[in-house]
């Protein structure tokens, strides 16, 4: 329809209907809550909103991506910063991971961690910052070929002892590829062989200079295993995020993307999001990847109930239909049936695709055999 009434637009543009009233009123129209509004009347609150209106018939709205509409800039708050951590296997990922919780979670709320959920936050000099544990898996790999950003900074683990490895290179590839700034961690510093100088010189191949000769990639020495240089390497973590400024409307349905899901005999599926805009609640309408349901509960990284969650956190949740799959994108709707009617669309949409693909293959496999 090309219509909406004042309460509808107000929706749509996340404000109160009373400001719609306002705006309305100062451009000479009178106008209700639930009065009609005109195509040329949406359209100039809309333009005063800086908001483009799109033909509705001309927007699929099964695709979700749809629903990652920017923000106009007076509604954006800081956010905290999505540090992903990469590097050769072995050079100490997650061992780093471990002495960053550590180090900034206080033991009392260690002991609150009932289990592990593949992302968590930590608060450093008052500010947070979200790390994740899915480095260089499949899940980033995923969301890569998705082109699901998630990620704000790579912090990329470089064993001092080993140096450059084909793992260190893709992971650079990865980050580059995503336009995402690198941290350089030179890790195991406290090893005999350790050699920063070489792990330097081999980055500067790869077109990652340090500060100190000349460049612009920042180099922090670290020793993961004995918690050693963790407070600089976070201290440029928030040093990033000053200059890069991450935004989100806290004042928004909630939007992300699926770290982890899997099926839990007792509480069913079990997905961890990443809120990358908006507010999550407890009892939202939510579409996850193909499937949907409402929010039944949420547990934050801490193994605590959570009652809403803000951008940048992660969050477990229970109450979906289904399993979705790490990298599926997330929507909440205002109302149910709406939440229901995309989440059919896409589970029979997935259900179909799935069908041709099997006889795709089964006649691949039919031509081979032959
Ligand atoms: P994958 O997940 O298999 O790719 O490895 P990873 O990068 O997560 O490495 P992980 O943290 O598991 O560390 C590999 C080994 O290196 C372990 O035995 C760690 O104890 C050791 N290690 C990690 N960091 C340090 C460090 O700073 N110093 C020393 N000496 N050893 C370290
Ligand atoms: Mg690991």
């Amino acid at each position: 329809s090309d219509s909406l009434t004042v309460g509808e637009l107000a929706k749509k543009l996340y404000r109160e209907p009373s400001e719609i009233i306002k705006k309305l009123f100062m451009l000479g129209v009178m106008a209700t809550i639930n009065q009609d509004l005109d195509k040329d009347a949406i359209e100039l609150i809309c333009t005063d909103y800086g908001v483009e209106v799109e033909e509705e018939i001309l927007v699929d709205t099964t695709d979700l991506e749809v629903y990652f509409t920017e923000d106009k800039e007076d509604l954006l708050g800081e956010r905290p910063p999505v540090v992903t951590i990469m590097g050769h296997v072995d050079h100490g990922k997650t061992t780093l991971l471990d002495s960053i919780r550590h180090t900034k979670v206080t033991a009392g709320e260690a002991g609150g961690i009932t289990q592990h959920i593949g992302a968590y936050q930590v608060e450093a000099n008052g500010k947070k910052v979200t790390f994740l544990d899915t480095p260089g898996h499949a899940a980033f790999t995923t969301m890569r070929a998705r082109g699901a950003k998630v990620t704000d900074i790579t912090i990329l683990v470089v064993a001092a002892d080993d140096g450059v490895m084909p793992q260190t290179v893709e992971a650079i590839n990865h980050a580059k590829a995503a336009n995402v700034p690198i941290i350089v961690a030179v890790n195991k510093m406290d090893k005999e062989g350790a050699n920063p100088d070489r792990v330097m010189q081999e980055l500067t191949e790869h077109g990652l200079v340090s500060e100190a000769w000349g460049g612009e990639t920042i180099f922090v020495p670290i020793s993961a295993l004995k918690g050693e240089g963790i407070d600089s390497l976070l201290e440029m973590i928030l040093l990033v995020s000053e200059v890069e400024e991450y935004k989100a409307n806290p004042n928004r349905p909630a939007i992300g993307t699926v770290i982890e899901a899997q099926l839990d005999k007792g509480r069913g599926s079990v997905a961890t999001l990443l809120v990358q805009n908006g507010t999550l609640k407890v009892g939202d309408p939510i579409v996850v990847g193909n499937t949907f349901g409402r929010v039944r509960a949420m547990v934050n990284d801490l193994g605590r109930r959570v009652k809403e969650v803000g951008p940048s956190a992660p969050v477990e949740i229970t109450g979906l239909n289904d399993v979705p799959q790490a990298g599926d994108r997330f929507v909440v709707f205002e109302d149910e049936k709406t939440a229901r009617q995309v989440g059919e669309a896409r589970s029979s949409q997935a259900l179909q695709a799935q069908r041709s693909e099997k006889t795709k293959v089964s006649l691949d496999n039919l031509f081979e055999h032959m």
